[in-house]
């Protein structure tokens, strides 16, 4: 059994395993030096052996517990037909909306636009470097996905109302992504995930009375679908307002909470394995301070089935030295 398997699954609370969301990605030299010269992203996404050699880049500094696929949650956009660029310094620039052609799309030609994350799965998974550890796939949560495709690009702090107008185009949409999002995990799995997060990074933007339409309903869908893979479902509700409540509801396996929250209100709440919290500012600090703020949480959560990792991605500002420092510091804690 995998550190993050025990964890997770057994409840295990002697050992902290620890992974970064984003832990490869623009801080890494190594990466930066690859994407100087792969300008575009969805094709680096879709090059095998170099996605593969991303994903394993922090494995090769860090000591720690599992590899995250190097891919995006804007693939299955991309996969269901809808343009999706990054711009430098800006980020996704997403094409128009055309249901008429994401109808069209079926399982098969799906699969096979994405066939090479797949590949980069299972040939990642065949490293030495994967001993004993978990290769995390991943999907984007339906609202997030919604949130994109209709918006095309990130929101800011809020979204505009009228994006939601059209509501028979809405509940059509969210019926195909729910089915592409799936087909997405279970390719992953198939050729190698053994864990599956689901990120919402826009949850904290619902409007309280839609929130179990956008986000509790169809999340406990795909929950349900990734457990019954028999693969452990973390969920990564970002900056919802009730973290107790949408555990309630959507029941994953473990839940990764956002920097925002109070650690301790959590532990007082939730029952399932916890995932994550400390803010990526930290490591732009020095490292007294990320000590002492890496044991707050180590100590919080001394008692409860515990991974450490962060309360969003690894920002690209941050110096490797200190991502070192941290798996040091939470290694060596006792
Ligand atoms: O975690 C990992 O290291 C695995 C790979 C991964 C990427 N994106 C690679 C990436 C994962 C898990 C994601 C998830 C993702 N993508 C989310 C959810 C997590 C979160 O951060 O909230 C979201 C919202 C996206 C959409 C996205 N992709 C945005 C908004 C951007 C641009 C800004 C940014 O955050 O970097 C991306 C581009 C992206 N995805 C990069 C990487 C390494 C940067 C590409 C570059 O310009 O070199």
């Amino acid at each position: 059994m995998t550190p993050i398997k025990d964890c997770i699954i057994n409840k295990k609370i002697h050992c902290k395993p620890i992974w970064f969301m984003r832990q490869a990605g623009r801080y890494l030299p190594e990466f930066r030096e690859i994407r100087k010269k792969n300008q575009n992203f969805i094709q680096l996404c879709l090059n095998k052996e170099l996605s593969s050699e991303i994903t394993l880049q922090p494995l090769k500094r860090f000591k720690i517990d599992a590899a995250i696929i190097f891919s995006d949650i804007l693939i299955v956009p991309y996969g269901l037909g809808q343009k999706v660029e990054f711009k430098k310094d800006f980020g996704p620039i997403l094409g128009d909306i055309d249901l008429n052609i994401f109808k069209k799309i079926e399982e098969e030609n799906f699969t096979k636009k994405l066939n090479s994350i797949y590949e980069s799965l299972k040939l990642t998974s065949e490293n030495r470097l994967l001993n004993n550890k978990d290769l995390i796939g991943f999907v984007g949560a339906p609202w997030t996905i919604l949130v994109y495709m209709l918006n095309k690009q990130s929101p800011k702090k809020k979204i505009t109302s009228s994006l939601f107008n059209n509501e028979k185009l809405i509940d059509e949409l969210l019926i195909l992504i729910k089915k592409f999002l799936k087909i997405h995990i279970k390719n992953q799995v198939k050729r190698g995930a053994s864990i599956i997060q689901i990120f919402d990074s826009w949850a904290g933007l619902v409007e309280e009375k839609k929130i179990s339409k956008y986000i509790y309903d169809p999340t406990l869908e795909i929950v349900e679908y990734v457990k019954s893979l028999n693969v452990p479902a973390i969920c990564f509700p970002r900056e919802i307002k009730d973290y107790k409540e949408f555990c309630e509801v959507t029941k994953p396996d473990a839940v990764n909470i956002d920097y925002n929250v109070d650690p301790k209100e959590i532990i007082k709440n939730i029952k399932i394995p916890v995932q994550g919290g400390l803010d990526p500012k930290i490591l732009l600090t020095d490292k007294e301070t990320l000590k002492k703020e890496t044991l707050k949480y180590l100590e919080i959560f001394k008692n409860h089935p515990y991974i450490f990792n962060l309360g969003h991605g690894v920002l690209p500002e941050t110096n490797p030295e200190m991502v070192e420092y941290l798996v040091k510091t939470v290694k060596e804690y006792k």
